[in-house]
């Protein structure tokens, strides 16, 4: 299955990708966390990137793209992959379809994790990353057995320089303007499938995996 998550910040992309990736058996793509793994390490993409991953802005899309085509063509995207948080605007599309193309292929599904504000700034301000496998985790709404302690590795969890309230804010509002018009261009295309995106994780989960049940491989 190839297959895009859409949603505005706080949506619920990166868990559910890591669960529809595990069932799917499929890699999750996250350029967010790409980025992310980039600053820590202070490579040069991450020292490009962090300016605008700090400010709640995009990164330029001639260092998004690359760094997507890179990975695409990795051996275990070849049989699908689940993106999140790629394609960002129009343009990203755009080019994604011409690199599946030259590949010889194209997306199944595009599925849409539908909240609203309110709830994605509830679910950002209380927001938890294991700093060594990446889980995502909630202080309130999926919170580990023991605070500060990721379950499933042990590492240690911190809370990300962008949740603040201000960039979180500012983050919505690059959504609405520059990724929430990929929602009619997909629909266009006939690969959208909405999903209400509340309530518990497990629930969210059971419908996304119900909605996806028939796309790809
Ligand atoms: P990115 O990392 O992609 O951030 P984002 O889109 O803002 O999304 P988030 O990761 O904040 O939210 P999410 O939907 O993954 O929610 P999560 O599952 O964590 O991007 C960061 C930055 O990188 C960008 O601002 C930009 O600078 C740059 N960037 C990345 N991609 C780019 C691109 N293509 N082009 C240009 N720049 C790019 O869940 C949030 C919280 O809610 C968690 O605590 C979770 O436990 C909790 N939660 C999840 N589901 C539920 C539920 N059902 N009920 C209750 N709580 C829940
Ligand atoms: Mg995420």
């Amino acid at each position: 299955m190839r297959c895009v998550l859409v949603g505005p910040p706080g949506a619920g992309k990166g868990t559910q990708a890591q669960y529809i990736a595990q069932a799917r058996l499929i890699p999750k793509i996250s350029t967010g966390d790409i980025f992310r793994l980039n600053v820590r390490t202070g490579t040069e993409l991450g020292v490009k990137a962090k300016q605008y991953m700090d400010s709640g802005d995009l990164v330029p899309d001639e260092v998004t793209i690359e760094m997507v085509r890179n990975r695409l063509a990795e051996d275990d995207a070849v049989k699908g992959f689940l993106l999140d948080g790629f394609p960002r605007n129009v343009p990203q599309a755009e080019v994604l379809g011409r690199m599946l193309d030259e590949m010889g292929t194209r997306l199944d599904v595009v599925l849409e994790l539908v909240v609203d504000d309110d709830e994605v700034v509830r679910r950002l301000s209380g927001r938890r990353t294991c700093r060594n496998c990446g889980t995502v985790w909630h202080v309130d709404f999926d919170p580990p057995a023991v605070e500060g302690i990721c379950d499933r590795c042990g590492g240690e969890l911190f809370q990300r320089d962008d949740d603040r309230s201000e960039t979180v804010r500012h983050r919505l509002e690059v959504y609405a303007e520059q990724t929430s018009p990929l929602v009619a261009y997909y629909a266009e295309r006939g690969v959208l499938i909405g999903l209400d995106a509340t309530g518990p994780v497990d629930n969210v989960t059971d419908r996304a995996l119900d909605a996806l049940r028939h796309q790809g491989d």
